[in-house]
């Protein structure tokens, strides 16, 4: 086994936070859709795509050095918001969560070690960069326009060429 089993169970952890992630930013995506938001409602279904992407990486890793996959299970994602920045906050909040994990799982492979999975996750903390960068400005763009200047956020959307899909 390339892993050792205490890795191989906090990365199993990371599967389950990735595809709570998905599951909010699928949630999140819904709620635009039914506030007729559709420029937002695309961005979080592909933000969705991303983190589910995410979770299929942290999988394959654990099968290529020979450990066993166990997705935890996912709690139920946030659906109500007052008001549309409030979804965006909580998604910022919820990438510096995702990047603190990736630190502790750098952490954890560092102190034990662990070459091949210490090179893996740094994939990982790069995305977190551009991550967390896309969402800090989705929430500025946001809080300039206002509750009533959606409109100029999904003509903002639709005009940036945020097309380059990294997965
Ligand atoms: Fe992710
Ligand atoms: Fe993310």
């Amino acid at each position: 086994m390339l892993s050792d089993p205490q890795l191989i169970d906090s990365i199993n952890s990371q599967i389950g936070n990735e595809f709570k992630a998905s599951m909010q930013y699928l949630a999140i995506g819904a709620y635009f859709e039914k506030e007729t938001l559709p420029e937002l409602a695309k961005f979080f279904y592909e933000q969705a795509d991303e983190e589910r992407t995410h979770a299929l990486k942290f999988m394959q890793f654990i099968l290529d050095a020979g450990g066993e996959v166990k997705i935890p299970s996912i709690p139920s994602p946030t659906h109500h918001f007052q008001f549309a920045e409030d979804a965006v906050k909580l998604s910022l909040e919820s990438e510096w969560i995702v990047t603190n994990q990736i630190n502790d799982l750098v952490g954890l492979a560092t102190k034990n070690n662990n070459y091949i999975t210490m090179q893996f996750l740094q994939w990982f903390v790069k995305e977190q960069l551009e991550e967390v960068s896309s969402m800090e400005d989705l929430l500025k763009i946001i809080q300039r326009a206002g509750e009533g200047g959606l409109l100029h956020v999904e003509e903002y959307l639709a005009r940036s060429p945020r097309s380059e899909q990294q997965a």
